[in-house]
């Protein structure tokens, strides 16, 4: 998803650093990207589509390096839905970025209010939470923690709009609105499947042709990959205490066999063959 953030934001005309943890890692960010943008300026109005993805690709820089990111005025972390690497992060960019820059996190649903704990600037801390592809998906839930100040909201609501995203102001409690609503959907379908109602396809269709969503629960399990959705719902479920959030064994035994979905080649569909 930081490919995807960083891609909106070069389109729409800002300077960007991209951050990454090793020079490989940076290489297939920057093919998702070229990926994503050719088919993105191919759609859109532009004269000189050439011209615009080579500006837009100008516009970014990829670093291995921390010292990179200190002259940012906002930062959108994207790393794994782990509190511990979560925070980490966040220290590190409280010591490198100056005293104004904002630190948000494009976290699912861990706790913005505890991300600031760890930083010497609570008040410039707050969610960021893109939607999953990023480039096509209008939303962004900004979400605010308990000590989040007024101007690091209307700041970062600004910002979003400027990336061509709509904003939603959500408060932070588990699972924010998007994933307190989208996952356990997305549970309840992988509890269908375990108890044979129907198999994965029937399960998609219902939902698909029934509900008019554009791609079935399993379907989008395995786009957002299974291991983020089960991290999601022990966050719920954590946070909650309610067991009506307990995560599906059969989501819990497919993640431990690595079948994370789409990403890995497998999930509830195989796309090992798929072009
Ligand atoms: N970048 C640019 N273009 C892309 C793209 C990308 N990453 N992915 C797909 N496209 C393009 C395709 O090339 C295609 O273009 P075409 O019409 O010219 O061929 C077009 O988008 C439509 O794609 P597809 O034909 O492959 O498939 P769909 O019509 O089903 O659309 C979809 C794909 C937009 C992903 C649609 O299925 C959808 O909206 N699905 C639901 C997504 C969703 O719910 N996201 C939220 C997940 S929750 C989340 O992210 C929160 C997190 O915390 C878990």
């Amino acid at each position: 998803m930081g490919g995807g953030i960083a891609q909106v934001a070069a389109f729409s005309g800002l300077d960007v650093v991209l951050r990454d943890i090793s020079a490989e890692n940076l290489q297939k960010g920057r093919a998702q990207i070229e990926k994503s943008l050719r088919k993105v300026i191919e759609k859109s109005e532009a004269q000189d589509k050439p011209a615009l993805f080579d500006q837009t690709l100008e516009r970014i820089d990829w670093t291995t390096d921390w010292a990179d990111m200190e002259g940012c005025d906002l930062v959108v972390e994207a790393v794994f839905e782990n509190l511990e690497i979560k925070s980490s992060v966040f220290q590190e960019l409280d010591r490198v970025c100056g005293p104004q820059t904002i630190l948000a996190s494009n976290t699912s649903s861990i706790s913005i209010t505890k991300l600031a704990r760890t930083t010497r600037r609570p008040e410039k801390v707050i969610g960021m939470h893109f939607m999953n592809p990023v480039p096509l998906m209008k939303l962004v839930e900004i979400v605010r923690g308990v000590l989040t100040s007024q101007e690091t909201y209307e700041q970062t609501r600004d910002l979003a709009s400027a990336v061509g995203k709509t904003p939603v102001e959500v408060k932070d409690f588990p699972g924010f609105i998007s994933n307190r609503i989208l996952m356990p959907m997305v549970n309840e379908a992988v509890f269908a499947l375990m108890e044979g109602v129907a198999d994965a396809e029937s399960i998609d269709q219902v939902m698909k042709l029934g509900m008019n969503h554009p791609m079935g629960p399993l379907r989008l399990a395995d786009l957002i990959g299974l291991d983020v959705c089960l991290d999601i719902m022990n966050v719920l479920f954590d946070g909650f205490k309610d067991s009506k959030y307990r995560p599906c064994p059969l989501l819990v035994n497919m993640v431990d066999a690595g079948l994370l979905g789409r990403k890995g080649g497998r999930g509830f569909y195989d796309y090992r063959d798929a072009k």
